[in-house]
């Protein structure tokens, strides 16, 4: 890792780093750190914003050098934009600009982001923040680039350590900065087995990184074949690795921190594992297909989800549960029309095999009640209509339960990984008939898909509390940066530690 985080009480003018960073607001002008820099420094401060050189302008950064009276060798003046505007994603743009802007030649920078202030965010949460923020910056998959491209840009990723001064938080601030470096650890993981291709990243290359957790942090972890799968009569999960010769797995991890005796009462974590979908035979069009190996990126946010906890082991049992296949086709593979049987003995019409996600996800709800969770929450990328409705801003959840909507959208504003509440209505299952089964898995009319999607899984969780985040449009993003993003590792990491509190 090419970044560390630690906390110091010292103030800004005697802290010793290679560079410290103070902010300016646009309107406010000086941050109490700028204005004892300025102090400090006889007015160094005051000359950059009197020259026009530092307008406070958000993004912009101007560095300092060798300021008389001030214990470090460079000062980076930092522009936090309006103070009326300066929300959480200022603020994480604000850490990344200091990082790019500081010096190409700084290895330590101390940083009084602390009275960055944020309305309605505590110093716990924006320690957590800087946190992502700067891991982001320097997070790379280049783990199949050949080994000079790596070195070379090794060789531009400075190592840095940063310290964030407390300004008198420092429990606050130290409890945030390290969850906000186990979360960043599960983003990371998540990031990295999304962005990993179809070739590498199969069901067995999954069933390994689990075992690895498992081993590193003492998870307990489960890894069933086709022949335990098929004894557990998931037809459903089967029929889509009908077409797929990468054999199917099935990935239960345990992690037990419950104050109590015996895995009683866990959270139940559900992830969509297809490590490529295709389509299957209702094969998808050729533009931009490469992007399928994302598919798993719900499975990806359970052994994430798994990572920050294993680290931050709050009194609290969890179980993931982790369905992994490929959707392909070829002879064997499953037809439109096909009739198959789910563990919970109900039967589906495989109207469409690029509905796949919810016939895998179905069989694991109904296998992971055996462990009588307090409460079920499914992760999958699980349809397109999702980004159309929502795009990469927020998740999708639908849940029939209110109180557990609510306790989830909570840990998403509190984490800042957003998600919007969409319905689960009675009114939408009509959509589901099947003639000749007992449910279709696409919806008759062909509207509202997100909300047939998780009233297909709601047939499956009947007299649970259950949530599904449908995450198509936010755990990845297309374009020139092109990657995995690691959502909702943060929102599930706090969604769990709150109520482990
Ligand atoms: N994995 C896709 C959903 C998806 C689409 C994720 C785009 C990310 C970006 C899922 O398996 C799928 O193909 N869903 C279909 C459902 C349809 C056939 C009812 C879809 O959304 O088109
Ligand atoms: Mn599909
Ligand atoms: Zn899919």
């Amino acid at each position: 890792m090419s970044i560390e985080f630690n906390t110091k009480a010292e103030s800004a003018e005697t802290v010793k780093a290679d560079c410290v960073a103070v902010g300016v607001f646009e309107d406010l002008g000086l941050t109490a750190s700028a204005k004892r820099i300025d102090r400090a420094s006889r007015g160094a401060v005051r000359a950059a914003v009197s020259s026009g050189d530092m307008k406070g302008k958000r993004g912009t950064v101007v560095v300092l050098r060798a300021p008389a009276g001030v214990a470090s060798a460079r000062v980076a003046l930092v522009g936090l934009g309006a103070s009326g505007d300066f929300n959480e994603k200022a603020y994480a743009e604000a850490v990344s600009a200091t990082l790019r802007g500081c010096g190409a030649g700084v290895t330590t920078l101390a940083i009084a982001a602390t009275e960055w202030k944020v309305a309605g965010r505590g110093a716990d949460t924006l320690a957590r923040a800087l946190v992502a923020s700067a891991r982001a910056s320097v997070f790379r998959s280049d783990e199949l680039k050949s080994k000079q491209a790596r070195g070379a840009a090794d060789a531009q990723t400075p190592r840095r350590r940063i310290t964030l001064l407390t300004g008198g938080r420092e429990r606050a601030v130290e409890d945030g900065l390290r969850q906000g470096k186990a979360i960043a650890n599960g983003v990371d993981l998540a990031k990295r087995l999304g962005n990993l291709p179809g070739n590498v990243c199969t069901p067995d290359f999954l069933a390994a990184e689990a075992r690895r957790l498992g081993r590193e942090w003492g998870l307990k972890v489960q890894v069933l074949d086709r022949r335990q799968i098929a004894a557990l009569g998931m037809g459903s999960f089967l029929s889509v690795t009908n077409g797929s010769v990468q054999p199917p797995r099935l990935i239960v991890l345990r992690y037990e921190g419950g104050a109590r005796a015996g895995f009683a009462d866990p959270v139940a974590l559900v992830g969509k594992g297809i490590t490529f979908d295709s389509g299957g035979i209702s094969l998808k069009p050729g533009a931009a297909m490469d992007e399928m190996k994302y598919d798993m990126c719900g499975a990806a946010a359970v052994l994430g989800t798994f990572r920050a906890i294993a680290e931050l082991k709050p009194r609290i049992n969890v179980v993931g549960v982790v369905p992994a296949c490929e959707n392909l086709p070829s002879g064997s593979a499953t037809k439109p029309g096909d009739i198959v049987t789910s563990m919970s003995g109900q039967t589906i019409e495989v109207l469409n095999t690029d509905a796949e996600g919810r016939l895998i996800l179905c069989d694991a709800l109904t296998y992971v009640q055996r462990y009588k969770p307090a409460a079920i929450v499914d992760i999958a990328t699980l349809t397109g209509a999702c980004v159309v409705a929502l795009g990469n801003v927020h998740s999708g959840l639908f849940s029939p339960d209110d109180a557990l909507a609510e306790e989830l959208l909570a840990a998403a504003r509190h984490s800042g990984d957003t998600a919007w509440r969409l319905p689960v209505d009675e009114e939408y299952q009509e959509q589901l008939k099947s003639n000749f089964a007992d449910m279709a898995n696409i919806g008759l009319a062909g509207n509202a898909g997100s909300v047939t999607a998780a009233c297909f899984l709601a047939r499956f969780v009947k007299d649970q509390r259950w949530a599904h985040l449908d995450i198509a449009g936010t755990a990845w993003r297309g374009g020139a940066a092109k990657g995995a993003t690691g959502r909702p590792v943060p929102l599930l990491t706090d969604f769990l530690l709150r109520r482990a509190a």
